[in-house]
């Protein structure tokens, strides 16, 4: 698999030099949005949920709360990777979020903590 970071992370898999499967996390409106999709003919062979699960990977290091929009029949799918409704409906899809775990919020909040007193700034956050 390719990971490529830009404003955007795509991930892509390959078949030797055949792309058959992409995703990517793409921050647009404040959010992060997920969208994934297969080539017709390799479709129900395992390869969306591995780059779903990457790039959830990479939200969880991120410590980013991700979002999208799939069909009805995709919602019990999308939540296998922790995906809830959030009982909104834009264009016939259903939205759904993937929330960023207390443990994931906590080691964030330590992260900037720490990286203020390293700056030699006095501060208290609450989580
Ligand atoms: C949806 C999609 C990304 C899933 O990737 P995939 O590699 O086919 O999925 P996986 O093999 O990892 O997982 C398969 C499971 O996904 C679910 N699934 C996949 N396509 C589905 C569909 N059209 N309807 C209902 N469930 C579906 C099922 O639970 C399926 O299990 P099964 O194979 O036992 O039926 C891919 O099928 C695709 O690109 N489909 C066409 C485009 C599309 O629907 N895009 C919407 C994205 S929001």
């Amino acid at each position: 698999m390719k990971i490529e970071i830009t404003s955007k992370i795509k991930a892509t898999l390959y078949e030797g030099y055949l792309p058959i499967a992409w995703g990517h996390l793409d921050p647009e409106g404040g959010k992060t949005w997920l969208g994934v999709a297969v080539a017709y003919t390799y479709e129900h062979k395992g390869y969306g949920t591995r780059i779903v699960k990457v790039l959830c990977e990479y939200a969880d290091k991120g410590g980013w709360e991700l979002w999208l929009t799939c069909p009805d029949n995709l919602v019990e799918w999308y939540r296998k990777f922790g995906f809830e409704l959030t009982c909104q409906r834009i264009n016939n899809h259903e939205e759904m979020v993937r929330k960023v775990s207390k443990e994931r919020r906590a080691e964030k909040a330590i992260e900037r903590c720490n990286k203020d007193i390293n700056a030699g700034k006095k501060m208290c956050e609450w989580i």
